[in-house]
């Protein structure tokens, strides 16, 4: 399931976290990347864990608190600090699926990629090229969106991000181990959680099938979960 939030940074958030980026250097992406993925992979990041990307991190960190859709599309255990990432004209990472371990940068620890995200920095009309395309069961998707809007894809689907033509793509990117491992699992009880919405707006909550639908979901998220 791909889930989109317009707008999780205003473009004033927007700004703050490109000025940090501005005044940070740049490394190779590869550094990142493991053998496979490094050959396929011709971008930029800012180093993990540098002053700059922790910074940058936590308007971003901040704005996935106070959005609820992420919480209900996730079912977030343990979010990987956002990292940032810059393709030049000529760049491109070519097909290949994330890493399903990583470390936590600084701490004795690892998490379970489950899910990913983008989100975008530059506006689409700075450049031309960069699409990130993600395939799924239902076919490929070409994803290009505004300035603080976040995509949200499984990190088991096969991804690239088409070579860039004209001016520069900067994003974020990061990974979640979600409460639920399984993304069909996490998509059911999304679904389930954006109907319960819907339905309260027209039941009263003292209405039992309004609550019977809210004890299924809980239910559901008690069976799955893993902590
Ligand atoms: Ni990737």
């Amino acid at each position: 399931m791909l889930v989109r939030i317009t707008g999780l940074l205003s473009k004033d958030e927007v700004a703050q976290c490109r000025a940090i980026l501005e005044s940070s250097p740049w490394i190779d992406g590869k550094t990142t990347a493991g053998e496979q993925a490094a050959n396929a992979k011709f971008n930029l990041q800012i180093p993990e864990g540098s002053a700059e990307a922790m910074q940058a991190g936590d308007i971003i960190l901040r704005a996935l608190g106070r959005a609820p859709m992420f919480t209900s599309a996730v079912l977030p255990l343990r979010v990987l600090p956002p990292m940032f990432n810059r393709y030049d004209a000529g760049m491109k990472f070519e097909a290949h699926v994330d890493g399903a371990i990583r470390a936590v940068p600084g701490a004795n620890m690892r998490l379970r990629a489950d899910v990913s995200s983008t989100l975008f920095l530059t506006e689409p009309e700075d450049y031309d090229g960069g699409e990130l395309v993600v395939e799924d069961t239902y076919g490929s998707h070409s994803v290009k969106l505004p300035a603080g809007d976040i995509i949200i894809y499984p990190a088991t689907s096969l991804h690239n991000v088409t070579p860039i033509t004209r001016g520069s793509r900067w994003s974020s990117f990061f990974w979640t181990q979600s409460m639920i491992r399984d993304d069909g699992q996490r998509t059911q009880l999304h679904e389930l959680d954006m109907a319960i919405i819907q339905v309260r707006q027209k039941l009263t909550d003292s209405d039992r099938a309004s609550v019977a639908l809210t004890s299924h979901y809980h239910n559901l998220l008690r069976r799955w979960a893993e902590m």
